[in-house]
């Protein structure tokens, strides 16, 4: 007797038993839990979600006994500037010294000393220091990671970022990569005292030459009295609708130049830091549905005061998303659970919220919140077994790294 469809599609390929599961689905405003659960996946799918006593019913090929361990989406790192050469340590130490980031902006360090030793790597180099970095991520339970380009600031090198960027991505069976080019992130020594001619040099040559070899997912600037004023900002986010990316923004992290309205204008996927960020700019992301991606990880090492408008995000119904912005300067870190606890105890977040913010909504901040991001049949199966006794517990301890194993795509890679 052939079998019927549903019992047909009811032979999972394997199944996680006796497992507490954090499923952040959209449906839920906590961490969406479900304990003494099971979890069935079919060609690398969610395909059924339950409690252990259901489960028996089904057949599946392989069965693992997750042994009470808690299982929680893959984890998402959606701003980071993890491909770059050398590193920037002597100017940590002159900040600790008294001086701004602005002020080493301006006298040519910062991110201009990044600029100049990303030219000068191999693509090969570059490859082997970013790749390190991941691991760390990795280590973690990180399985979607944005890399950003900007650190060449001529096309030549803007390409070696962003090729690197897919290797990462194709070579490594646990991280899904996105790119994202950010040619407007500093103005390069070549166009000095002209901007507006750099900015048209992205627009004419260096986002059509990227867009053309497809290594760019969306477009990012830099809005801020040292990067980009708004007008440039706008002409780069113009050419990007022209050539169908979508587009986000480094807005209001030193100064309030309503960068974040201007993105939402332009329905950017996220606005990102906004710790100036105005509540009429609140109000723009809300309606345009962009998502505000926090990064205390900058805040923390820039010593920085204000703290974003937390607060005004709720109120306002913006989805939070939480990232490492993993980069030489303002942000020299690789651990996503690090930064989660900081954004509780930086920017007052519930555990909860910054969860949500490295799974759900970082999905969104990509553009991705219909494939993963959350555990729901049909999403992706990418998702992580932690040694905790609740969710929280991933945000509250720092340095301890609880993760007992990694799914990504339905395969078990660590
Ligand atoms: O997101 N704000 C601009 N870009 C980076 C910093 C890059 C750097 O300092 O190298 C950021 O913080
Ligand atoms: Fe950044």
């Amino acid at each position: 007797m052939s079998k019927s469809k549903s019992q047909e599609e009811q032979h999972w390929d394997a199944i996680w038993i006796n497992a507490n599961i954090a499923t952040f689905s959209i449906s839920t405003e906590d961490y969406g839990v479900m304990e003494n659960a099971a979890l069935a996946i079919k060609d690398g799918r969610i395909a059924w979600l339950g409690s252990v006593a259901e489960a028996t019913q089904f057949k599946a090929d392989e069965t693992h006994d997750a042994d009470g361990h808690w299982i929680t989406p893959g984890l998402i790192d959606c701003h980071t500037h993890l491909v770059y050469a050398g590193n920037r340590a002597r100017e940590f130490e002159m900040r600790l010294n008294g001086a701004s980031y602005e002020e080493l902006q301006k006298a040519g360090g910062g991110i201009l000393s990044t600029v100049k030793a990303t030219r000068a790597a191999s693509e090969d180099e570059l490859l082997e220091a970013s790749v390190k970095r991941l691991e760390s991520l990795k280590r973690e339970g990180v399985t979607t990671v944005e890399i950003k380009s900007g650190y060449g600031l001529e096309l030549e090198t803007e390409i070696k970022m962003l090729k690197v960027a897919r290797k990462i991505g194709d070579n490594d069976k646990q991280v899904d990569v996105v790119t994202t080019f950010l040619g407007a992130h500093a103005l390069p020594p070549e166009y000095q005292n002209n901007s507006d001619a750099y900015i048209e040099h992205i627009v004419d040559d260096m986002l059509p030459a990227v867009h053309e070899e497809k290594l760019a997912d969306a477009v990012d600037g830099f809005c801020e009295g040292i990067g980009f004023s708004p007008e440039q900002i706008e002409r780069v986010f113009t050419k990007a609708g022209e050539l169908e990316l979508p587009v986000k923004l480094h807005a209001e992290q030193l100064s309030d130049l309503n960068g974040a309205a201007l993105a939402a204008r332009y329905k950017a996927l996220s606005a990102d830091h906004l710790e100036y960020i105005s509540e009429s700019g609140v109000k723009a992301m809300a309606d345009a549905g962009s998502v505000a991606v926090l990064l205390p990880g900058a805040f923390y090492i820039l010593r920085e005061k204000q703290l974003p408008p937390v607060q005004l995000f709720r109120e306002h119904a913006v989805p939070m998303a939480i990232a490492t912005d993993a980069n030489p300067g303002s942000s020299p870190i690789t651990s996503l659970l690090t930064v989660l606890n900081m954004a509780c105890t930086l920017f007052s977040l519930t555990p909860a919220e910054a969860l949500a913010g490295v799974t759900r909504n970082a999905a969104s901040a990509l553009g991705l919140e219909d494939d993963r991001g959350t555990l729901e049949i049909g999403k992706r199966a990418d998702f992580i077994l932690w040694d905790i006794d609740h969710p929280s517990e991933l945000v509250y301890m720092i340095g301890a790294n609880p993760c007992v194993s990694v799914i990504k795509n339905g395969i078990k890679c660590r």
